[in-house]
Formats: C-alpha cells, structure tokens, sequence
C-alpha cells in the first residue's frame, strides 16, 4: 500500500500547517486558534481547516457557530470570523451544533478532502489545520491529501510519556509531513500573587518534554482565561497571552523558513 499518495497542491495556500497531539483535551484547538489570531496579528491571511470531525470546536472558538457555512454548487464556501479568519467546519454544516456526525470512516476522509480540494479558501498566507487526536482514519487521510508545509504537535506534561504522541509524531514523518516542533501546553502555573512561572512536573522526571528530540516552539502556560473561555478572541485575551502566541507565531515562521531552506538545499 502507498501511504503516501500524490498530494493535491493550492497555488493560492502559501503555508499550511498542521497542529497535532497525541490524545484530546491537550489544547490542540485552542493552540490552533491561538496561532491562527497571533499570524493575523501580524498582517498575514489566515484560514482553519476543522479537521477534527467529530470533535469539531473550532467554530464556538473562533466565534462563529451560529454561522452556516454554504456551497456554490461546486465549492464549499468558509465562513469568514471577526478577525478575517476563514473557518470550515464540519459544524458549520448541522442544522444544530450538538448533533453528532454519525459517519463511517470513509465518509469522514472524504469531508477532509472536500474541506481542503473543494473549498474556496482564496489567496492565503496559512492554512491551520486542526487535526483530530491520535492516528486516526480521519488523521491518515489528512496527512494524505493535504501537502504540509509543517506540523505543530501539542502536549501537555502527562502527555509526554505516553508513547501515544510518538505514535502521532511517526505518523507524520511516515507521511512526510516535517515536524516544525512541540508546543508544552498546561505545563506551567503563574502565581497569581508575584507572576512566578512554576513547572507542574519536576524537571528530568518523566515528563520531560526534551525525550520528545523535538524543538520547543513554546511553553504556554495554564491561563484561567483560557480554561473559561467560550471563545478565544484575541482582543479580549491580556497581553500576556497575545506575547506568548505570538511568540509562538515567530517559532513558527522561523521554524518553516528553516525547513524550506534545507529543502532547497537538499
Ligand atoms: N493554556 C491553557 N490554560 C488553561 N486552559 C486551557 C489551556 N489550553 C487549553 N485549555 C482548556 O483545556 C480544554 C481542552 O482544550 P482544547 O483546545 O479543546 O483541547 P483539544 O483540542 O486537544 O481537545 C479546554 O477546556 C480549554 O479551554
Ligand atoms: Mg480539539
Ligand atoms: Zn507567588
């Protein structure tokens, strides 16, 4: 079998980039929301593909769920977010949110591909995909058909050890999909009292993000703002969430740059 099947390339995508984890409930979405706001922070054109098709939350994320998304007849059709974010959702398609997608897995494949073939997602800088946890058959199909500038593979310190992330990141190299790097997520507290970063996990123990070998693009710590936010808007965030992702931001740009460069010399 060929794992690896002539991707379809968009002329009009200039980068996409994939946010992956090993299980669910790391934060994956919301770094991929995060990520996407801080690049149009800084003047680029951003779309998000939701291609986590039965746990699809990035339209309540990005603020636009009571949006429905539409076709022309022959393309789909994203929603654009206040922040000029296109978003396509598989939820953007239900009558209601709350309505499970009781698909079998060859028509779930099938809705990534018609988000990234069929859409008209126009000229963008990036495309941020949102992957499903773990290695699933949606996960395999989204590696398949979409060419990968790079991927952003999402933990937190439980996570590390789970040989679950090394089985997503293998995905991605099998798939060739180079891995740009690893976000620590909910790795860290910040006192309340003095703003001191404290590590949730001993450094050396287990949980040690560097038995990943994979370079930290960024440590983003447990924010109350997050954990009880509806939606993730970036004018709403404080600014010490906006620094970190867009530090993240830079990470990534820098990361892709670094990349391309040595694909060119390759
Ligand atoms: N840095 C963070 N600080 C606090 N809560 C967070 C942070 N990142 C994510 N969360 C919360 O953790 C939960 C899971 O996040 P989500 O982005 O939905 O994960 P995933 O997409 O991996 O399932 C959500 O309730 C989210 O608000
Ligand atoms: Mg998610
Ligand atoms: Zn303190």
């Amino acid at each position: 079998m060929n794992l690896v099947p002539e991707k379809k390339a968009n002329p009009n995508i200039k980068r996409v980039v994939g946010v992956i984890s090993g299980k669910g409930g790391v934060g994956k979405s919301s770094v991929a929301v995060l990520l996407a706001e801080a690049l149009v922070a800084r003047g680029m054109k951003v779309g998000v593909l939701d291609a986590d098709i039965t746990g699809p939350s990035i339209p309540r994320l990005l603020g636009v769920d009571s949006f429905r998304a539409e076709s022309d007849g022959e393309h789909l059709i994203p929603i654009e977010s206040e922040e000029g974010i296109k978003v396509l959702s598989i939820n953007l398609f239900n009558e209601n949110e709350d309505e499970p997608v009781i698909w079998r897995g060859p028509l779930l494949a099938k809705a990534v591909e018609q988000f990234w073939t069929d859409t008209e997602w126009g000229v963008l800088d990036y495309l941020i995909v949102d992957f499903p946890p773990g290695t699933s058959d949606i996960a395999l199909s989204a590696f398949q058909q979409i060419p990968f500038t790079g991927v952003v593979v999402v933990g937190t310190p439980q996570d590390y050890v789970s040989m679950i992330v090394n089985k997503s990141v293998k995905m991605a190299v099998m798939l060739k999909a180079p891995v740009l790097g690893f976000v620590q997520n909910m790795g860290t507290i910040i006192c309340p009292h003095c703003g001191e970063k404290t590590a949730l996990f001993d450094d050396g123990s287990n949980s040690d993000f560097r038995k990943l070998g994979l370079p930290l693009l960024a440590d983003l710590p447990w924010r109350k703002e997050l954990a009880q936010a509806r939606s993730i808007r970036w004018t709403s965030l404080g600014t010490a969430v906006q620094r970190e992702a867009d530090g993240l931001a830079n990470e990534v740009e820098l990361a892709i740059a670094a990349t391309r460069q040595s694909a060119a010399n390759a």
